[in-house]
């Protein structure tokens, strides 16, 4: 019996190879297809189209599974730390004890960032959203780092751009943060784990002492180890191909924090407080705005509802919604836009427009939650999520590397004027 896929149209019939991955998952492989048939596939937004095959994050949407290089979601958020699921992501193992300190101590040391880069925080508005700000520090560092513009970069350089990265991140995130307030910089204090030093960047102030709360510290790491990959979303994605051009693994990831921006992907952690907060104003009627999700002449979404993969539940969403109750009964802080987000969540897993469109609360509808009790503000969201999904960006541009993956060039079905003479303006 053969393995391969057949096709047939206007009389012929055309083989295509069917590949399994190691989860059984089948894809139609139609790479040949254009030469053998002269026809291409048409699927926007990638809906049904496989990008590449990865060996990094498994999902499966209908059971709501996730897992990083084999380990579930939920095993590492209860028993690993941030850093370490990064080296996981970044190189297929868990790392050994000696591994781990190695890692962990080199992207200490590189915490500190060029004295210049200031000059261009500086050259910020205070208006400026933290995420443009973020994408662009991680961009200029390929004017701090020229040689990471060569292609044929060694491992080892490769490996010193990574450690930058994760180290560099934190700093320009709280950065991007002081700008914002106006306030001065706080420096790297590599006395500090990975989130403790973060939290003293973003929060510290000349005047007092600071002392990281272990609570705080747990939550967020959790957080980031939550947010570290989901296989070829829309901002990975876009790491993989502005990387498939040979660009620097700093522009890559930059391009990948800007895709991530948009509130249907990463923003839509600063959605969900920005609707939740309107409700509450607007008299805490959910019913009200479930109404109108449901209208389609209406424009407004459920924000932090939905997802193109997840269709029974989101596992991510899960963990954090306990870790919102934990985080806020252990802060000892009571939030009525928490209470909001419950019975919005229950009404919509009540109602038939949802159940039928497989509609379930995914990543982003409780995390906001948590990053308020931490004090952490509204438009700072997506810049926790892009600091979690950091590993996961680098994992994937080095992977698609390591594959020696073309370059990414989608075709179109074009479907504009036919071909015609120019005519000169005054006879228009
Ligand atoms: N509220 C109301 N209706 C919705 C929603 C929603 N949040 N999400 C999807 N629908 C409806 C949609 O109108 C469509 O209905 P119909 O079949 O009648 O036309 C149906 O459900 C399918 O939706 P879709 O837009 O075709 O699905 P998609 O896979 O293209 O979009 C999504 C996925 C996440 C962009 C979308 O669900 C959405 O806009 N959700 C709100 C934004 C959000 O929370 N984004 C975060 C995603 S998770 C974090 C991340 O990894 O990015």
């Amino acid at each position: 019996m053969s393995d391969n896929a057949k096709l047939s149209f206007k009389g012929k019939e055309y083989e295509l190879p069917v590949i399994e991955g190691t989860e059984n998952e089948q894809a139609v492989d139609i790479a040949k297809l254009r030469g053998q048939s002269g026809m291409i596939t048409i699927d926007p937004g990638y809906k049904n189209t496989g990008s590449t095959k990865s060996a990094i994050t498994f999902l499966d949407g209908e059971q709501g599974i996730l897992r990083y290089r084999g380990y579930n979601i939920e095993d590492l958020a209860e028993n690993s730390n941030f850093l370490e699921v990064s080296y996981l992501l970044i190189n297929g193992e868990l790392p050994t004890a000696s591994q781990y300190e190695t890692f962990s101590n080199r992207i200490t040391k590189h915490t500190l960032v060029h004295e210049d880069i200031k000059k261009i925080l500086d050259g910020f508005p205070s208006v400026a959203h933290p995420m443009g700000v973020l994408s662009s520090l991680i961009c200029s560092l390929t004017a701090f780092y020229p040689n990471s513009l060569d292609p044929n970069n060694t491992d080892e350089e490769i490996q010193l751009s990574i450690v930058r990265l994760m180290a560099k991140m934190p700093t320009f995130a709280a950065w991007a943060y002081k700008n914002k307030m106006g306030h001065p910089v706080n420096y790297p204090d590599n006395n500090l784990d990975y989130c403790g030093n973060f939290m003293k960047m973003m929060f510290a102030l000349p005047s007092e002492k600071y002392e990281i709360d272990p609570v705080i510290s747990k939550a967020l790491d959790q957080l980031l180890i939550l947010h570290a990959d989901h296989e070829q979303n829309c901002s990975t994605s876009t790491v993989r191909i502005v990387g498939s051009s040979q660009a620097s693994i700093y522009a890559s990831i930059s391009a990948g924090i800007n895709a991530l921006w948009g509130p249907l992907h990463g923003g839509a952690n600063q959605s969900v407080i920005e609707m939740l907060e309107s409700i509450k104003a607007d008299g805490g009627d959910s019913k009200k705005y479930l109404e109108k999700a449901k209208d389609k002449n209406d424009p407004f979404r459920l924000m932090g509802f939905g997802h193109r993969v997840y269709k029974n539940f989101d596992p991510r969403a899960r963990i954090i919604k306990k870790a919102a109750d934990d985080v806020l009964s252990k802060l000892g802080i009571s939030d009525p836009v928490l209470e909001i987000a419950k019975e919005l969540e229950t009404a919509a897993l009540n109602d038939p427009y949802f159940v039928d469109r497989k509609l379930y609360p995914n990543v982003d509808f409780y995390s906001g939650i948590i990053y308020r009790a931490l004090g952490i503000p509204t438009d700072m969201f997506t810049v926790m999520f892009a600091l979690g999904r950091l590993p996961g960006w680098i994992a994937q541009w080095k992977e698609m590397r390591e594959n020696n993956e073309p370059i990414g060039r989608p075709r179109q079905v074009y479907v504009g004027s036919t071909e015609r003479p120019y005519v000169a303006m005054d006879k228009r």
